[in-house]
């Protein structure tokens, strides 16, 4: 367990439990997180009832989904001695802010939400969508607001996202903490008597990880996607990892045609092959045509990709069977009771602005 809530200054993310997590998401946002875990009090949220706006009718599978991506973080490398795990649908004070942010935000607005667009595409969701569908972006202002973190690191499509929240918590903080219109975003949240604009909710800043856009293993059309079937898991065995490598198609004919090195693969090498020198030198052959194969690149980035990947393995593997399932759950109780303090604080803030202090309740 991390210490109790600290003055550190926080950061939230989350994942909805959909399936395994890859090395897009590793890229986009992951390895930023286990990075931030030594300077601030992190929250990772698992958006399970998020999963639930697509899926209401597979409880099961969501239920499994939520464990298995807590396995994937502990494998990256999140630590929940340092930070937070929590459960999306055992803090009612997420549910509630929801309600009140809602009504600060206009339904145009919420429609108008690029990311939601996507989605709706991408998913063929058509006009069939839930109700609660598109008020799940609404939800995520809440995520987010619920720990009034600094930072938001997450994958380039869910910036839209992140600007929502920013919108909702400076009208928030305007209608019902009165704080300037004009005032400085980096002042809001902070008191007036040390200097800043008063106001509940600090403005989050998100933090898009290293690679914005990882694409799948193939011609490099697609992004990585579980969906599109050509994803390298973070659980994938190194056999796996290697085939899968071997699917990336540049169409190059021979190892001394000259090449293209920002093609697809060289986008995996820039991405998983660490030593700049080494990356430089094969960028250089390869333009050149100075007798590299395709093949023998992808063999160097599989032989990375395993060796980032190999310390993952090791960790998940204290993580197997029905005994593995348990200690998840007792990861997931104790962070949660433990975010439970730091969303009942902010929404006993929030309801106070409101004028909705009536009494501060505790939870069980
Ligand atoms: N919508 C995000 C995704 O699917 C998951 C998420 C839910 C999230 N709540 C959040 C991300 C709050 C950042 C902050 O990837």
């Amino acid at each position: 367990m991390p210490p109790p809530p600290s003055s550190r200054p926080r950061v939230l993310t989350g994942d909805t439990p959909t399936g395994r997590l890859h090395l897009g998401h590793w890229v986009g946002s992951l390895e930023r997180r286990v990075q931030l875990q030594a300077d601030y009090d992190c929250y990772f949220l698992l958006a399970n009832m998020h999963a639930f706006t697509t899926r209401a009718d597979k409880p099961a599978d969501i239920r499994k989904d939520t464990v298995e991506i807590v396995k994937d973080w502990l494998a990256a490398g999140i630590d929940p001695e340092r930070s937070t795990i929590v459960l999306q649908t055992e803090v009612p004070a997420i549910a509630e802010l929801t309600w009140f942010l809602a009504m600060l935000l206009p339904f145009n607005r919420v429609m108008r939400n690029p990311t939601l667009k996507t989605e709706i595409d991408s998913k063929g969701l058509g006009d069939a969508y839930s109700f609660g569908f598109p008020m799940y972006a609404v939800g995520q202002c809440a995520d987010i607001l619920a720990f009034r973190p600094t930072y938001v690191p997450v994958g380039e499509d869910q910036v839209a996202h992140i600007e929502m929240c920013r919108e909702a918590a400076r009208r928030f903080n305007q209608v019902y903490a009165g704080v300037n219109p004009k005032a400085d975003d980096a002042l809001s949240g902070v008191p007036i008597a040390a200097g800043g604009a008063g106001g509940v909710f600090p403005i989050p800043q998100a933090l898009v990880g290293r690679v914005g856009r990882l694409p799948g293993v193939g011609d490099g059309a697609q992004k990585m996607s579980k969906s599109l079937n050509n994803a390298v898991f973070l659980s994938d065995s190194p056999k796996d990892v290697q085939k899968k490598i071997g699917k990336i198609t540049t169409g190059r004919q021979s190892p001394t045609e000259p090449g293209d090195p920002t093609n697809v693969l060289f986008q995996f090498v820039d991405a998983f092959i660490p030593d700049p020198a080494r990356v430089a030198e094969l960028k250089d052959r390869y333009a050149r045509g100075d007798d590299l194969g395709d093949g023998h690149v992808k063999a160097e980035l599989a032989d990375a990709v395993n060796a980032l990947l190999e310390p993952m393995r090791a960790r998940r593997a204290a993580y197997e069977g029905p005994a593995g399932d348990d200690a998840i759950i007792d990861l997931i109780r104790a962070g949660t009771r433990r975010a439970n303090e730091t969303a009942e604080e902010t929404l006993h803030l929030a309801k106070s602005a409101m004028g909705l202090d009536f009494g501060r309740r505790t939870l069980g």
